[in-house]
This record gives structure tokens, sequence and C-alpha cells, in this order.
């Protein structure tokens, strides 16, 4: 089996690292705060002190962290994989949503050094990463794709070959905007219903059976309607704004427009003076009732 160095032990790397272990893989984890990487131990990983610790001997070294500045920290930053002696044969494989520009420089170092390199990142929330069901977006070689293809199969239920490193990220940055906007036109047309007195129930089932469902819209307006909105969170209002960023920068970049995203931007950056960067996503309903001078939901609306 393939020695696996797995770095970043967020809500999502959990979720791939004990698919990795169940699939049979050895897997060394090193995450910033130690306890999220011991907490894996008792599903058989091995802690490393550092990324240039769990990247010696790996075969593939893969990464899945915040955005590019824990990236670079990891694979770059003092103790990072680059300072390990790795052997050339080693795949690099980065899964985090970064910038297309950080995919570009990583792909670059890794060829500077003779190593294989592919920009793997995922869609699918949390839950869909603990039922290694994410649906899976790859830049780069398509022979190193097959060397590592049973490694990835261990947590992803599709993975697509866009073509040369930096094609995947391109992808998933383009689909991430596209899911922003559904989420903050959603917020906002779900405030905009409540605010016209209409009851939110109602609209968010209007929202899921007509012509405006996506699974985006269908889950998101159950938690605005019901007030109950996932614990613990899921995907944050700080990176929406992430996403959307690095999204509207790789468009523009490629000389195409991206005025919805950054609008979607706008509207998720309310939560940010509010202390709402770190909620959900969905919760971006509320910072819409603040800042309109409404209200926010305290309680469950149904009650419980
Ligand atoms: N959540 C989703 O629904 C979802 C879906 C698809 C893709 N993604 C992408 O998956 C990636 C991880 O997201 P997540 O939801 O797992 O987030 P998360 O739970 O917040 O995990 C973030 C990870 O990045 C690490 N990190 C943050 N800043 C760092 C730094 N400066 N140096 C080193 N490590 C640092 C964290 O370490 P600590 O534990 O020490 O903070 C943690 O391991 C992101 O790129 C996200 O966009 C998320």
């Amino acid at each position: 089996m393939q020695q696996i160095a797995f770095l970043g032990a967020g809500i999502m790397g959990t979720a791939m690292i004990r698919n990795l272990l169940k699939a049979g893989f050895p897997v060394t984890v090193f995450n910033r705060s130690d306890a999220k990487a011991r907490a894996l131990e008792p599903f058989g990983a091995t802690v490393a002190a550092s990324p240039a610790n769990a990247a010696a001997g790996a075969d593939v070294v893969m990464s899945m962290l915040i955005d590019d500045a824990a990236c670079r920290a990891c694979w770059l930053g003092p103790q990072g994989v680059f300072d390990a002696a790795l052997d050339p044969e080693t795949v690099l494989i980065e899964c985090s949503t970064a910038s297309r520009d950080w995919i570009g420089e990583l792909a670059a170092r890794a060829g500077e050094r003779g190593l294989r390199f592919l920009d793997c990142p995922v869609a699918g929330r949390p839950d869909v990463a603990v039922e290694g069901k994410l649906n899976m977006f790859v830049g780069g070689d398509a022979a190193t794709l097959e060397i590592v293809r049973p490694v990835l199969s261990a947590f992803t239920k599709s993975i697509t070959h866009f073509g040369p490193a930096g094609s995947g990220i391109a992808f998933k940055l383009i689909y991430n905007v596209l899911g922003a906007i559904q989420v903050a036109s959603l917020a906002e047309a779900m405030f905009a219903a409540e605010a016209a007195g209409l009851d939110l129930a109602a609209a968010a089932n209007g929202f899921a059976t007509g012509n405006t469902a996506s699974p985006h819209i269908i889950r998101h307006a159950q938690y605005m309607a019901l007030n109950r909105h996932e614990d613990p969170v899921q995907f944050s209002g700080r990176n929406r704004i992430k996403d959307i960023m690095y999204g509207v920068q790789l468009s523009e970049s490629v000389g195409a427009q991206s005025d919805i995203g950054r609008a979607a931007a706008n509207v998720f950056a309310q939560m940010i003076p509010l202390g709402m960067g770190d909620r959900n996503d969905s919760e971006l309903i509320d910072a819409l009732r603040i800042v309109h001078g409404r209200p926010p939901a305290v309680k469950p609306r149904d009650g419980r």
C-alpha cells in the first residue's frame, strides 16, 4: 500500500483521512493543532510533529488546508514538505480550495524538484466526505493520476480529469462561485419573503419544488426557514468569501467577468463586522436581519 502523508486534520481532512485508513492505507498526519491529529490515532493514523516529518518516506503527500497561507506554511515554510528529503517518485497532491496562483507556484516548485504534482480539489460537504463520496476535479498528468487513483478513490465517488496542473482548481473555483451565489441570493430571497410578511416554511417549500430548486437551495432554505443551522459549523461565511474571491480573481485573470460573484462576496461580507464570520453560511439571513434593523432569530422556529 502507498504510504500517505496528510497535512490538515480539519473537518474535511479528518473525514478523508478516516476513509484512507478504512481503505487500508498507512497515513501519517500533520495538523497545526496537534489535538486534531491525535484524535485520529485510535483509527490507526500516525502523528507527525511537522509537515517535513510527515512527508519523509511517503509515496503520496496530500494536503487539505484552509487557504493559500496555510498551504504555503505547510508546503514551503520552515519544516515544511519541501524541507524533507523526498523520494523522486513521490506524488504531491493539493486538495485544498486555494487560489490558482498558489497551485501554479506549488506545481512549479514540484517541477523544480522533479516531483509529480496534481491539484485535486473536491466538492461535497463534510457529511459527503464522511461517506467517502466527494466529487474530485483533477489537474495534472493523466499517468500520475492513474498511479494515485486507488488512493483518491478511498474518499471520492467521481474523479474528473480536467487537463494540466491548475485546471482542477480552475473548475473548482468557478463551481464554488456559482454555489456561493446561490446561497447568497437565497438568503436575500428568504429575508425578502420574511420582510414581506410571507411564511418562511411555505417560501422554502416553493423554492425547493420550483425551477429554483438545487441541492443548495433545497437544503439551505430549510435551515433558514427553521432557524436551525448546522452544528458544528460545516462551511462558514468567511470561507464563502475566501472561495468567491479566489474564483473572482481566476475569472478576471482569464479575461472573464464575475460581477455577480463580487456581489455575492459583498453580501457575505456583511457577516464579518457582526462577528458572524465563523458561523454557517446559511446564517447569512441573520446578518441581513440585523443589518436591516430586524431581530435575528434566537430560537428554532418550530419551538423545539
Ligand atoms: N467544509 C466544506 O464544506 C468544504 C467542502 C469542500 C472543500 N472544502 C475546502 O477544504 C479545505 C479545508 O476546509 P475545512 O472545512 O476542513 O476547514 P477547517 O475544518 O477549518 O480546517 C482547516 C485546516 O487548515 C489548517 N490551517 C488553517 N490555518 C493554518 C495555518 N496558518 N497553518 C497551518 N494550518 C492551518 C487547520 O489547522 P488547525 O486545526 O490548527 O486550525 C485545519 O487543519 C478548505 O480549502 C475548504 O475550502 C471545504
